[in-house]
């Protein structure tokens, strides 16, 4: 179907080609920004009548014919017609149908460039606001996982080697904190920009602005933000896009760490975290399976989001200032980022909400990999010793171990470490009160510092992430 009605047919004397139509309309996926639209039509409108260039019963019936049209969308009666190409002259030219003449002033000093940079910067606005919601969903997962946990014992792992012990509750708050890094980086986004004065590009018209005494900062103050600084470059800029994608990437990289970490957890070999079944999955052949499908599908569909990034990134690579066609092609990428990211942290939500640390299969392997060494040095420094000496001591008492086929440092004697200690030049001879510092129990009990994963800074950790979330 062509359409000989546009707005430009005075210009244009073929009416669009049917191939060129599907070609260009944007309106199959841009309608889910008609909210932010409408919004700013009616900002918009409210400005024309206040300097003068409408007035009030024209600005009443625009109103009025909007706020008619978003309810007719939000029931599903509405008929959008993809040979008006897009959401902003579909909703224009329904308004005109309705409300006859002052429909026709609509669009006194604007463009669809500038309408189209508000109406994504809006729904980005809407949208971080939406994914940060979403999170703190997951924060609490994650905080009441973190409470479940505030006893469990396990190993922390550095290069994918056992490291130090730790309290299960301290990971899990950890992930917590990961993903409360990207609800500031989302907050900012949400504000309106990466600058204090957040620009509406409306009222920038195509480019160059008007010639009409238009008040873009009356149009701006209705969102709380700022008229255009440069109206060139409003219409041109799509950064916060970019912000925004950005942010959503790092969440979807975030999770995928995080279900990266959990899949080796959930392996024979580990067994360290129990999700439900109903999120996990069988195998068709094998019938012993039970796959961490969710959880690999979240890790893979970060690889969907850095592709949006970069979708988006090289679109606008080269586009001289001011619009371009090619701009329009953002919004596929900032949607489905958006879509992947916002089904992700719901799937997330869900398994963290019933999983569990598996202190059976963890405890018996803390014996494993010399996990109090650490705790050992820093009690030889209690005592006396230059760390630099108590880690060369202790390094030799593991090495020792291994060859004598004891697993842990609590199965030395007084006598042996005292021995090893002589042999390091230092005259510091330590007692049977350094047993309390060995074992993988003892040690998670004893951290001190600021944010330690056990001991106090824990349940500190713990205290203000569920005074945070009101839990
Ligand atoms: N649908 C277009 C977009 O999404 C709106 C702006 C079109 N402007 C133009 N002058 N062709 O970018």
């Amino acid at each position: 179907m062509t359409s000989p009605n546009k707005s430009w047919q005075a210009r244009i004397s073929e009416a669009t080609d049917a191939i060129a139509q599907r070609f260009v309309e944007s309106i199959s996926y841009d309608r889910r920004m008609y909210k932010q639209d409408i919004a700013g039509s009616i900002a918009h409108a409210n400005m024309l009548a206040h300097v003068g260039l409408i007035n009030q019963a024209e600005r009443s019936a625009i109103e009025k014919g909007l706020r008619e049209i978003e309810r007719e969308i939000e029931s599903g009666q509405f008929v959008f017609d993809e040979s008006l190409e897009d959401i902003h002259m579909v909703i224009e030219a329904a308004l005109t149908q309705r409300i006859g003449e002052p429909g026709r002033k609509l669009h006194t000093g604007r463009s669809r460039n500038d309408q189209v940079a508000t109406d994504l910067m809006l729904w980005i606005c809407d949208s971080a606001k939406e994914i940060i919601s979403q999170i703190d969903h997951l924060l609490k997962a994650y905080v009441s996982l973190a409470r479940r946990s505030s006893e469990i014992v396990m190993p922390s792992y550095t290069h994918l080697q056992r490291a130090q012990p730790i309290i299960a509750g301290a990971e899990a708050l950890a992930w917590a904190q990961m993903f409360s890094g990207d609800q500031d980086r989302l907050a900012h986004i949400a504000r309106g920009a990466f600058n204090d004065q957040p620009e509406l590009p409306l009222g920038s018209g195509a480019i160059a602005g008007s010639s009409l005494p238009i008040d873009p900062q009356q149009t701006a103050a209705a969102f709380g933000l700022f008229a255009p600084a440069s109206s060139i470059e409003r219409t041109a800029s799509r950064d916060q896009a970019v912000d925004f994608v950005f942010a959503l990437a790092m969440v979807a990289q975030h999770l995928s760490r995080w279900a990266e970490q959990w899949i080796i957890y959930m392996s024979s070999e580990f067994g360290f975290i129990r999700i439900a079944d109903r999120y996990t999955t069988g195998s068709s052949m094998m019938p012993q399976k039970r796959n961490p499908d969710m959880l690999e599908l979240m890790r893979g569909r970060c690889g969907n989001v850095y592709g949006d990034l970069f979708g988006l990134m090289t679109i606008l690579k080269g586009l001289p200032i001011g619009y371009n066609r090619d701009l329009q092609e953002d919004k596929r990428l900032v949607f489905r980022a958006y879509d992947t990211v916002s089904q992700c942290l719901t799937m997330a939500a869900a398994i963290v909400d019933c999983a569990h640390f598996d202190q059976q299969r963890i405890e018996p392997t803390l014996e494993r990999g010399f996990l109090d060494a650490t705790s050992l040095a820093e009690y030889l420094v209690t005592q006396g010793v230059a760390f630099r000496t108590a880690h060369h001591i202790v390094g030799t008492l593991v090495a020792r171990c291994e060859k004598e086929g004891k697993v842990g440092l609590d199965q030395l004697d007084l006598d042996a470490i005292n021995e090893v200690m002589a042999g390091h030049e230092t005259k510091v001879r330590i007692t049977q009160e350094v047993y309390t510092c060995l074992g993988a129990a003892n040690v998670a009990r004893r951290y001190r510092s600021a944010g330690a994963g056990g001991g106090e800074p824990f349940l500190q950790q713990l205290q203000t992430w569920e005074k945070r979330l009101g839990l």
